[in-house]
């Protein structure tokens, strides 16, 4: 069943924890979330799916991304549906579609990042994740999460690694799901896309003050997941 968008008013009391997991791009967030929800019996999200499948609708419809108030409005327009998977990860529909195969493509990549500097954008974006995160138990990554969407967040990661790492990381990612890559080109857009994300004037890319950063670079995936779990299972979580 489609997780239910809590109402717009009555903040519902929370069922189970937020876990907000931040930081750079290629840095495992998405591979540790839903590590972590699956171990835990939460739901997970990356939020930066929700900026993708938005950038890719306005190519698809032939809105500049440019147009603050265009993108803004269609965003607006469309019927966000966030589906659960078996194993817990909330897809994005669109209209009743998924748009999971168009997110990767690198045009929509970098249209998002653009999307995501429309302050009216992260407005809507924000209201949206509030929604979906209101009865908690769920791990929700993205950049602005644990500083913004949900400053009260039970738990607070900022997620970081070297950017050499990071590249080969994405470099994989990619040519595993059978995309061409160059690492040196995809270091390139990452590290525009890192720019673009830190020093954007609204919720840009930071950590919260009371976040636990770890570092990933030196560190399997798994670890870092099973760091996760021990702190929230140390905190009385699940
Ligand atoms: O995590 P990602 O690379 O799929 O995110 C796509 C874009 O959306 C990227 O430019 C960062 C941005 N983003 C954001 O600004 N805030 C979020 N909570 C998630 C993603």
């Amino acid at each position: 069943m489609t997780r239910r968008l809590q109402g717009r008013r009555a903040p519902a009391r929370r069922k189970g924890k937020i876990i907000a997991i931040d930081g750079p791009a290629g840095v495992g967030k998405s591979t540790v979330g839903h590590l972590v929800a699956e171990r835990l019996g939460y739901d997970f999200i990356n939020t930066g799916e929700m900026f993708r499948a938005l950038a890719w609708k306005a190519i698809a419809a032939g809105v500049p991304v440019e147009d603050l108030r265009a993108v803004a409005a269609l965003a607006g327009r469309l019927k966000w549906e966030f589906r659960p998977t078996p194993e817990r990860t909330l897809k994005t529909f669109i209209d009743g579609e998924s748009v999971a195969p168009f997110l990767r493509d690198e045009g929509v990549s970098a249209a998002s990042s653009a999307v995501a500097a429309n302050p009216g954008v992260r407005r809507f974006m924000c209201r949206l994740q509030r929604r979906l995160g209101a009865a908690g138990a769920i791990v929700m990554e993205g950049r602005d999460i644990g500083t913004h969407v949900f400053p009260d967040a039970e738990h607070k990661i900022y997620l970081d690694a070297d950017v050499d790492e990071r590249a080969r990381r994405r470099y994989r990612q990619l040519r595993a799901s059978g995309a061409k890559a160059r690492l040196q080109a995809v270091r390139e857009a990452m590290l525009k896309r890192d720019l673009n994300d830190l020093k954007r004037k609204i919720n840009p890319l930071s950590t919260a003050s009371d976040a636990v950063v770890l570092d990933s670079t030196h560190l399997t995936l798994h670890e870092v997941a099973e760091k996760i779990i021990r702190m929230v299972r140390r905190n009385g979580g699940r």
